[in-house]
């Protein structure tokens, strides 16, 4: 283990690493409380975290990370005051909008994983074209998580397959893990290697139950706001300083 690597990680340390994470995982939050410390509307802090967004999606690609999954908003969450909603709606629009033209620079794929029908008719439509615009691109997958719970995923897809099994196309016997995966809204992607929860909540909030399976888990205290590309070079660090046993033992 070289030391260098351990106070302080920058791109290059990281990058000289083989280890890069294939999938990187967000649960973003505690929007609301840095706008409420700065006596603010909360929806100030869902503004600011659209800022963090945009460097933790260029640190990524930068980085070489493959896929880059953000919980951007859960099934729960319609249950938040309308005007909070709305306002988080509003601003996933003009985010889509005006990353469009980096996504393509940067050879950035977006996709999304969620109930997307219940999501805004004009909110689908901006989604959709950045989703189809995007979808030549090889550098890296931005995967939004919208309108997204994990048991819903798991109703979804355990009614797909017992539709299959129904209907004779598939057979109870070849039912296996991976049958299980290719049937969620995540799909073809690869589980996350890293799930980091910003704002010391130390809970996963209905987020990729089953894909998280042998994630490596990272709680920070800070704010997603106020979330770093430092805090974040220094987690990827982290993570390439554990061993990954998947039950087995230490070689
Ligand atoms: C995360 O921040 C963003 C969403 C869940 C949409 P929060 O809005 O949950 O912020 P806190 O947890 O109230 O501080
Ligand atoms: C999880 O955060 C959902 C997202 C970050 C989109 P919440 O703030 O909604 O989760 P709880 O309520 O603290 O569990
Ligand atoms: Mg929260």
């Amino acid at each position: 283990m070289n030391s260098k690597h351990i106070v302080s990680p920058d791109f290059d340390s990281i990058q000289e690493q083989t280890l890069i994470p294939t999938h990187v995982a967000i649960i973003m939050d505690g929007n609301g409380r840095w706008a409420q410390k700065r006596m603010l509307n909360r929806i100030k802090g869902h503004e600011q975290g659209s800022k963090t967004v945009r460097s933790i999606v260029e640190t990524s690609r930068e980085i070489g990370v493959n896929v880059l999954t953000l919980y951007a908003f859960s099934t729960e969450n319609w249950q938040r005051p309308k005007n909070e909603v709305n306002a988080l709606m509003t601003l996933l629009v003009s985010f889509l909008r005006s990353e469009e033209k980096n996504m393509l620079d940067n050879n950035i794929r977006l996709m999304s994983i969620g109930e997307l029908h219940r999501l805004p008719k004009e909110v689908q439509q901006a989604l959709n074209r950045v989703i189809s615009i995007t979808q030549y691109n090889t550098g890296m997958i931005l995967n939004l998580a919208l309108s997204y719970g994990s048991r819903s995923e798991l109703v979804d897809m355990v009614k797909k397959i017992a539709t299959g099994v129904k209907s004779g196309s598939i057979e109870i016997d070849t039912i296996t893990p991976e049958v299980i995966s290719a049937n969620l809204f995540s799909m073809n992607l690869p589980d996350p290697d890293i799930l980091i929860r910003t704002s010391g909540e130390m809970r996963i909030s209905n987020f990729m139950l089953w894909q998280l399976a042998y994630t490596e888990l990272f709680f920070t205290e800070t704010l997603w706001p106020d979330f770093t590309k430092e805090e974040y070079l220094q987690i990827l660090h982290s993570y390439q300083l554990r061993e990954r046993r998947y039950g087995t033992v230490s070689t």
